[in-house]
């Protein structure tokens, strides 16, 4: 039996089994087994309609009775357990008849439209009705029927058609058990009973649009409108979610070219199943009419473009590369690559820009991000990668959820978290705004640690204090795994009184009290795991809190088995793999440094070139330089950093500096518009290759149509490489991989075909662990000793004052992802059409803001405009929006400030001031008036060279 059951919740697995008789069959199986799943054991399958193997049982449609030797009456498979020595029939003529009845009852109230019904073929109650052998309906239409029911399309992307409600209850448990939104419910009795959203309409409704509900509907009741539109798919191709980082498995359901329906795989290791509204319905931006499919070049970004073939474009790259290099240096030139990106396209391109453009001036969108968990794990851990499996908080008795929003933001991971504090695991949530998490249907979190943005490093210390002053360090774990040195000083310093939750009370404006209750928890209260997100790295002290939770972690032995450790929640679907593939300045593939002789030799043996022992250009001073008039080209694959970076207009100007910006992407997006080459991107439905998700969990990316723009990413960096004499000897994208796991020790066991056999392996895979490695730092830790450092709080330069009073904190929506250029393509805009700001209704009363006014928000960087929503969300001070939209320009008032160690910009602590305004800021005006002109450039372009 697996070890875990779908959707990720630990089996029950019985020590005692026990051993009945089915149609004459000995089986024996685990205490506690029902009747039905024995019986599928033994390959005997019984005929059942409100059962699924993802749902707990229910015993509702009364069609999978059987008869027990000895026991009177039939009871439901479905929820009788095993007893030693029953003997049990699951076919006698009396069965027949009283499924055929009940099948009768069904059908009789039932469209009897199968024929044209989308799911024909594909419905488990036409299934079911021949199983029973049902040929004739007794009972007409005559009588009170539900036929007429009205249908609820107003859910984009699904449909509810109450005529073929058989009321079984799936969806509502779905929604309860599987997602935990608890949207839907059975109403009234009897025949009136009906399946509920609470509202209007399911658009209405507190769904999330997850698709549990669609995806455990027996019936044609729930489902996709995709369906609907395309009928039932004819093949299916399983591949990897290209949004978030919790990459669930979907099987593509197709027919030829065109995508039926994403359906999250139960053998996914990170989703076991289960999805979120954008990886199951959000990929229509893959065919939108906005996508770019022919390469484009220009002389200056105020002339409009000329379409080119491939030829030109590669070529017109390469020859301004050479002459920029010629004219500037080796040096003025660098690459960026996106956490969309596959592994192997970030490894080729990082292998183009060291090994044929000969510098290290490689960077990739994790430098926004996640950069001080790669920099504060690796100081003290010695890796810089998450500890466990996401399917290691089902064995968490309390959980951390620190500067994170999971059901927002990897919400698949939310709803397992979700799952096990429902089974009664206690919850802190540190996080200056009220995440859903805090107070959901039957959660509510045991302590709300609502610090002032910028405070973490002071929390970490507070409930450092309290662990060593109050005995609560694990001490025989310490001395055996970690440096005791190096422990000793942490806690000297850790017991500080200015440390104490006393003493920063003030500063984190959090009762003292709640804290030191919170570090007792944490140390306390058995296996305890953080989960940590943005609100953690994103601040000038963001490696600093990185290494203080690893600090905590390791003082209560909390890193090294099931149930707990230190896991980072990663933002995009690759921002592991792309910190994993060596798109860092001053690492190669693997986190080993340009500077190591050793490891550059390697790479110079196996590239055949010479390269550079100096680290690189980062991203911001790749920006400095080109402002400095010495960094003159870039070539940006799949990321967008006009939209993504802090200070929009230092980002522009810098790029308007450039002679020659390269961007490879599926759309003009922000950062195009300042570009002289567009290369048109694939889309993950078009490319082989694979992600590497928050849990290191490497999964194949499976190409399921043929790519609109003629070739997959990494097709083209090997064409502009080739064009740069350098040819790349690819075939596939396995063979990248292949040269990957040749060079790197951590990835030395993975390839297509143990994906293939696997399904998914989490690195290091290699002769020690050929499956992977779920847990890591098991025995000792991958430095060999644990390190502890000293994390001393200190305060961010960005300070409030009386002319910029509140404290602006950015954040995601579960519907948005990142820069919105996918999914505000999809109808998920239905949700989320526009940013807002938050703002608490006192702040909002000084100002005279009422909900739904334009807000004009002012920092020292710049001004925009928003749409106010009046929440408590947030508390008093605090201001709080998300940057899904471009013409938002959340970036153009956020600050440069960044982390000391990392340069990840400080997005989470920007002072401003909010004023009710009537119009669109400066920039905002200017923007839609550059934009314009740009989108008109690209949709009308000319066809016959002009560069
Ligand atoms: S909508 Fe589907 S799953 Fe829900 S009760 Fe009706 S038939 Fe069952
Ligand atoms: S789509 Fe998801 S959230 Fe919405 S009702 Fe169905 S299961 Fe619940
Ligand atoms: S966006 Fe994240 S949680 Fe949603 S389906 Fe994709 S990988 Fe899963
Ligand atoms: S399947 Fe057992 S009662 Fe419905």
């Amino acid at each position: 039996m697996s070890k875990y059951t779908d959707y990720g919740t630990p089996a029950k697995v019985a020590d005692k089994t026990i051993t009945l008789e089915i149609d004459g069959t000995q089986i024996t199986v685990p205490e506690g087994t029902s009747i039905m799943h024995a019986a599928m054991v033994g390959g005997v399958t019984v005929p059942k309609l409100c059962a699924t193997d993802s749902l707990e049982p229910y015993g509702s449609c009364r069609l999978c009775l059987v008869e027990v030797e000895g026991r009177r009456g039939f009871p439901a498979s479905c929820t009788t357990p095993v007893a030693e020595g029953i003997k049990v029939k699951t076919q006698t003529p009396k069965l027949a008849e009283l499924r055929k009845g009940v099948m009768e009852l069904y059908i009789s109230d039932h469209p009897l439209d199968c024929l044209t019904c989308a799911t024909n073929g594909d419905c488990e109650l036409q299934d079911m009705a021949g199983a029973v052998g049902l040929r004739e309906v007794r009972y007409g239409y005559d009588g009170e029927n539900h036929l007429k029911s009205e249908k609820d399309t107003s859910n984009p992307y699904f449909q509810f058609d109450p005529s073929k409600c058989i009321v079984c209850s799936r969806c509502v448990r779905a929604c309860e058990e599987v997602q935990g939104t608890f949207a839907l419910t059975i109403q009234g009795r009897g025949f009136d009973s009906k399946v509920a959203s609470g509202t209007e309409n399911f658009l209405e409704s507190e769904c999330v649009s997850c698709g549990a509900c669609v995806q455990a509907c027996p019936t044609a009741t729930l489902i996709e409108k995709s369906v609907v539109q395309h009928g039932v798919p004819e093949h299916s191709v399983t591949t990897t979610c290209a949004y978030c980082g919790v990459g669930c498995s979907f099987d593509a359901e197709m027919k030829g070219e065109q995508v039926v329906r994403m359906v999250p795989s139960k053998n996914g290791g990170a989703n076991h199943g289960h999805s979120c509204v954008k990886g199951r319905f959000a990929w229509g931006y893959a065919t939108h009419k906005d996508r770019i499919t022919t390469p484009m070049i220009r002389k200056s970004i105020h002339d409009a473009w000329t379409e080119v073939s491939w030829d030109e474009a590669i070529n017109y790259a390469a020859s301004e590369i050479k002459r920029i290099q010629a004219k500037y240096g080796t040096e003025s030139i660098g690459g960026i690559t996106s956490s969309r990106c596959t592994n192997e396209e970030v490894y080729v391109t990082q292998k183009l820009i060291r090994a044929v453009f000969g510098t290290n001036n490689v960077d990739t969108c994790a430098r926004v991000c996640h950069s001080p968990t790669g920099y504060g794990l690796k100081q003290t851990l010695g890796e810089s990668a998450g500890t466990q499996t996401f399917d290691s908080e089902m064995h968490s008795d309390v959980i951390f959820v620190m500067g994170a929003n999971p059901t927002d933001g990897h919400p698949v991971f939310g709803s397992q978290m979700k799952r096990r504090l429902r089974q009664g695991a206690k919850l802190i949530v540190a996080d200056p705004r009220q995440i859903d998490l805090v107070s959901s249907p039957h959660i509510k979190a045991d302590y709300h640690l609502k610090l002032r943005p910028g405070t973490n490093v002071a929390l970490i210390a507070a409930m450092s204090h309290v662990i060593v002053t109050e005995g609560l360090v694990n001490e025989a774990f310490v001395k055996e795994r970690c440096e005791w040195d190096s422990f000793q000083v942490w806690r000297d310093f850790s017991a500080k009184q200015e440390n104490s939750p006393e003493a920063l009370s003030e500063t984190l404006g959090v009762p003292a009290e709640d804290i030191r209750a919170a570090a007792r928890l944490y140390a306390t209260g058995g296996n305890a795991a953080i989960y940590y997100g943005l609100g953690v790295t994103e601040h000038s002290q963001g490696s600093t809190t990185v290494m203080g939770i690893a600090n905590l972690a390791m003082a209560t032995a909390n890193v090294g088995r099931e149930g707990v450790g230190v896991n980072p929640l990663r933002g995009q679907n690759n921002v592991q793999g792309s910190c994993d593939m060596g798109s860092m300045p001053h690492e190669f593939p693997g986190y080993r440094h340009v500077s190591d002789d050793a490891t550059r030799a390697l790479f110079e043996s196996a590239w055949g070139r010479p390269l550079s022992k100096e680290p690189g250009l980062r991203i911001p001073n790749m920006l400095d330089q080109a402002l400095a008039g010495k960094f003159k080209a870039l070539y940006c694959v799949g990321e967008d950093i006009v939209q993504s970076d802090p200070n929009t207009q230092h980002v522009t100007h810098a790029l308007e500096k450039m002679e020659c910006v390269i961007v490879q992407d599926l759309f003009l997006n922000e950062t195009a518009m300042y570009a002289h080459v567009f290369f048109p991107g694939a889309s993950f439905l078009e490319k082989s290759g694979t992600f590497t998700n928050a849990e290191r969990r490497v999964s194949p990316v499976r190409r399921v149509m043929t790519p609109k723009n003629g070739f997959e990413d990494w097709e083209v960096t090997a064409k502009l490489s080739s064009a740069l004499g350098y040819p790349m000897h690819y075939n596939h994208a396995s063979d990248i991989l292949d040269e990957i796991a040749k060079l790197t020790p951590t990835f030395k066991g993975i390839s297509f075909k143990k994906l293939d056999e696997l399904g998914s392996v989490q690195w290091p895979c290699d002769d020690e662990n050929p499956a992977g490695t779920p847990t890591m730092h098991i025995d000792e830790f991958v430095r060999g000793k644990g390190k502890f450092f000293i994390t001393e709080y200190v305060p961010t330069t960005e300070k409030v004052n009386a002319k910029y009073p509140l404290i602006l904190t950015t954040g995601r929506i579960l519907s948005q992802y990142n820069v919105g250029a996918q999914t505000r393509r999809t109808d998920n805009v239905a949700w989320h059409p526009e940013d807002i700001i938050e703002i608490h209704p006192h702040d909002a009363e000084d100002r005279g803001i009422n909900d739904g006014d334009w807000v004009g928000i002012a920092s020292r960087a710049g001004e925009t405009v928003l749409r106010a929503k009046i929440t408590e969300r947030v508390q008093p001070g605090v201001v709080y929006t998300t940057f899904h939209h471009p013409e938002s320009g959340a970036n153009v008032i956020t600050t440069e400030n960044s982390d000391w160690a990392t340069n990840c910009p400080e997005f989470k602590v920007t002072a401003v001031q909010l004023t009710k305004v009537t119009q669109l800021s400066d920039w905002q005006r200017e923007y839609k008036q550059f934009s314009e002109t740009q989108i008109d450039f690209a949709k009308n372009p000319r066809t016959e060279a002009k560069v």
